[in-house]
């Protein structure tokens, strides 16, 4: 009796994080190739986000070095992280990332990640935001 029940009590948070399809989310596997398609070709270089913005997006240490005017990702609040925020479409329209503008879409390149991407964005803050 005593072990069925510990081992439910070890098994219980695992079984959680898999059913809601939570696992660790991977820095290298799972966020930087979004940010490859999708934001280092503004967000290096002479791209736009980086000259206005000065926010490089192509490594883990730029992507947490932040702006010109400061950090972009609070490790373990998404809701704290500017990052997150834009790409979910929570701030004003002019600011999400990708560029939504009326220019953009004339342009073809105004659009929204995917609901996942966007998720599995939020997780990794949540998790730490770490380099793994
Ligand atoms: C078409 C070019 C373009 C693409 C693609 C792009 N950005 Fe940007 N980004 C910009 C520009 C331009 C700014 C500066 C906006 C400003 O200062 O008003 C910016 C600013 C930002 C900022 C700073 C916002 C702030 O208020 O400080 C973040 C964070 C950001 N981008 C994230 C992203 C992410 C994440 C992606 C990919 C999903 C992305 N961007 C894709 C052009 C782009």
């Amino acid at each position: 009796m005593t072990t069925a029940i510990t081992r439910l009590m070890l098994f219980a948070p695992a079984l959680l994080l898999l059913g809601c399809g939570q696992g660790e989310v991977s820095y290298s596997r799972d966020i930087q190739p979004v940010f490859d398609n999708y934001c280092v070709s503004c967000h290096a270089g002479t791209g736009e986000g980086a000259e206005m913005s000065e926010y490089l997006m192509t490594d883990y240490d730029n992507v947490m070095e932040g702006t010109k005017h400061g950090k972009v990702v609070v490790a373990g609040s998404r809701m704290s992280s500017t990052l997150y925020l834009v790409v979910a479409g929570r701030t004003a329209p002019e600011i999400r990332m990708p560029p939504h503008t009326d220019e953009s879409f004339a342009k073809g390149r105004g659009f929204m990640l995917s609901p996942d991407s966007i998720e599995r964005i939020g997780l990794w803050i949540d998790q730490g935001a770490k380099n793994n």
